[in-house]
């Protein structure tokens, strides 16, 4: 059985094609660069233009047809608007055409699922950091549910921001990662930890307003907030009594986050799992397995209940799989 993933919550329009074992037959995407903040309907008229192509290239690339495609699944939220309402089309139309059932994906449990089925963890608590979301979540009671988030902005999009005031390309999370090899000197800034949850836009303003020096600033951001992920993430694992942590999200493509994580794991007596990068980012392969994975407990959807949920909460899914 095969299943095709179209993936458009935010920057990314991305396909993935996976078999029922969960092997990658095709992965391919392509992302809106936002000149400014995103624009959403910027970024929906990219996906617009491109998921037809992206499909044909994903299709050519898993060497199949269109007739074998066996599912259909999209990501159906949390997410922009217009990204999402473009790649949810795309998705209701090719199941129409092929006649093939159509599953509604939650993107941040895509982001959970593909690391368990691409790594060895099996029941992890994950930390998914990425452009718009920072969360810590993990399965308890018949949900996944989120024990610690960000309370206004997603750890990448502040790193976004501060790279955009300070010159540097988009992403920024990549170039901030090179000065931070370079500071030395950890300023201070505030260390927002709520109960579970965290706060970056201080930490955005008071970096922002700063005089010391670039470098030292990157450093200081990176130690400051990814302590603070580690931190909820430690204690979620103690919550819950689990012994695994997994990574998902842009952000956790950073080597000094992975590193910090590894240290917390390995102090806890825990396994520590970080799926390929090409995963970790916005991707349609997430979406397709994690459709698959639903399409066998039995959860796909009709056109008519398709809609898009902008606000889609983790623990709204029914863990039925
Ligand atoms: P969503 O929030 O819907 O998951 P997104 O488009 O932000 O969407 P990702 O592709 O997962 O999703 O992540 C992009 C973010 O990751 C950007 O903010 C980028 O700066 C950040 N990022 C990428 N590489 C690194 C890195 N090495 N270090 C820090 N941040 C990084
Ligand atoms: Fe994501």
């Amino acid at each position: 059985m095969i299943t095709l993933g179209i993936e458009g919550t935010a920057h990314t329009v991305g396909i993935g094609i996976v078999n029922d074992e969960g092997d990658i037959l095709a992965n391919v995407s392509s992302s809106y660069v936002p000149k400014e903040g995103i624009h959403p309907r910027e970024a929906a008229n990219h996906h617009a233009d491109t998921v037809s192509s992206l499909i044909s290239t994903a299709l050519k690339e898993a060497n199949i047809t269109k007739e074998d495609i066996d599912v259909v699944a999209f990501s159906q939220g949390p997410g922009l608007g217009p990204c999402l309402r473009t790649a949810a089309t795309a998705a209701r139309s090719l199941s129409l055409r092929l006649n093939v059932p159509l599953v509604g994906v939650n993107h941040c449990i895509a982001h959970l699922e593909i690391g368990k089925v691409r790594t060895e963890a099996v029941d992890p608590v994950l930390l998914y950091a990425s452009g718009g979301n920072t969360q810590v979540i993990a399965f308890s009671r018949g949900r996944y549910r989120v024990f610690g988030e960000t309370l206004d902005i997603g750890l990448g999009n502040m790193l976004d921001k501060f790279g955009r005031e300070n010159g540097m390309s988009f992403p920024a999370g990549p170039v901030i990662e090179q000065k931070a090899k370079k500071g030395k000197i950890l300023v201070d800034l505030p260390y927002s930890v709520k109960g579970m949850d965290l706060a970056f836009s201080g930490i955005m303003t008071a970096a922002l307003n700063s005089d010391a020096e670039l470098n030292d600033l990157c450093y200081s951001i990176q130690e400051t907030t990814f302590a603070m992920l580690v931190e909820v993430t430690e204690r979620a694992l103690a919550h819950t009594r689990k012994d695994e942590v997994l990574l998902g999200g842009g952000v956790t493509r950073n080597k000094r986050l992975q590193e910090m994580g590894e240290i917390m794991a390995e102090e806890r007596g825990s396994s520590f799992y970080v799926p390929d990068g090409e995963l970790c980012i916005d991707n349609g392969t997430m979406i397709a397995w994690t459709g698959w994975v639903m399409y066998q407990a039995g959860m796909s959807i009709k056109v008519k209940d398709s809609g898009i949920k902008q606000g889609y909460r983790t623990d709204e899914v029914d863990v039925l799989w």
